[in-house]
């Protein structure tokens, strides 16, 4: 049934709980029990470049070895799921555009505040905050704002895609002709994205479980995170969303991916019906946190 390496011993029940546990410490990543094939796939690639022959010895490297920081984030890259493409979801992205930020932009005016700050993260190789640039940049009512879009990722191969930021036609399947000509120059290999784009753009490596690294970020008006959750259990989800709810500024909103909602998870959000899409809106004033 599997197609594994004949060298490396299969895994045992005990080895599965013990690695699985030390993938969902280090960044909330469940594999359920019907994962524990897919754990055990992607697992046998690194102990192949490890030359090690049993699952046990990989488990005792990653917790006692001198590399085991560096053994970590060889795991994420390894681990991680990144499908992502330009312009994903338009109806949510059509919300962005068209109601959240008019609100958004009308409250600060309202209060002299020209900064605006949005998150994207879980951000892959970067289509999605180099989309939300592209999206600012259209909006001339921005013009003398200061907007910063901050992508984080726990995994460093895929932020190190994100700041070459050269993209095949994958990327691009639902990408409207009219961004594609505007916003980036053809390459070799794809089209990079230009730098009026990238400026606004700032990459990071970043783990959604460590909270005080997180908090360095500062206030958030929009935070995007877009099937990143979907990968973790009940319990990490909620540590995230609470996370999100105190980077969040009064009245910020919290854009899930379609599939992801906060039932059962998180009840301090307030879910805005908007025309085009429905998302989650932090309390306009302060409010007693229910999680
Ligand atoms: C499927 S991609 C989603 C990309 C993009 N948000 C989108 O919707 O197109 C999920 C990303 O979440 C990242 N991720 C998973 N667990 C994470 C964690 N604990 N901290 C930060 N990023 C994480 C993965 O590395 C992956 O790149």
């Amino acid at each position: 049934m599997l197609d594994l390496n004949p060298d490396i011993q299969p895994m045992s029940d005990e080895e599965f709980r013990l690695l699985r546990d030390q993938v969902y410490g280090h960044s909330g990543i469940f594999f359920d029990d019907g994962a524990r094939y897919l754990l055990e796939k992607r697992l046998s690639r690194r102990l192949i470049q490890l030359s090690m022959t049993t699952f046990r010895d990989y488990y005792y490297y990653l917790r006692y070895d001198q590399q085991r920081d560096h053994e970590f984030v060889e795991l994420m890259d390894i681990l991680t799921t990144n499908e992502t493409y330009f312009f994903r979801e338009d109806f949510q992205l059509k919300a962005f555009t068209d109601e959240i930020l008019p609100e958004i932009i009308a409250g600060k005016e309202a209060q002299g505040d020209r900064t605006l700050r949005i998150w994207s993260a879980g951000c892959s190789s970067g289509e999605e905050p180099y989309t939300l640039s592209m999206l600012l940049l259209e909006q001339k009512c921005l013009a003398g704002w200061r907007v910063e879009i901050i992508g984080s990722d726990i995994s460093q191969r895929v932020l190190q895609l994100a700041r070459k930021g050269v993209y095949g036609r994958a990327s691009f399947r639902t990408t409207d002709d009219h961004y594609l000509r505007t916003y980036f120059e053809e390459v070799e290999g794809g089209y990079r994205v230009n730098n009026a784009v990238r400026e606004r753009v700032s990459l990071s490596q970043l783990n959604l479980f460590d909270p005080p690294r997180l908090m360095l970020l500062g206030k958030m008006d929009i935070v995007f995170c877009r099937n990143v959750i979907i990968y973790f259990d009940q319990t990490a989800k909620k540590q995230v969303i609470d996370n999100f709810h105190r980077m969040l500024h009064n009245g910020g909103f919290l854009l899930l991916g379609h599939s992801e909602s906060l039932m059962n998870i998180s009840t301090a959000f307030s879910l805005r019906h908007f025309k085009n899409d429905m998302v989650y809106q932090k309390a306009p004033v302060n409010s007693e946190v229910r999680l």
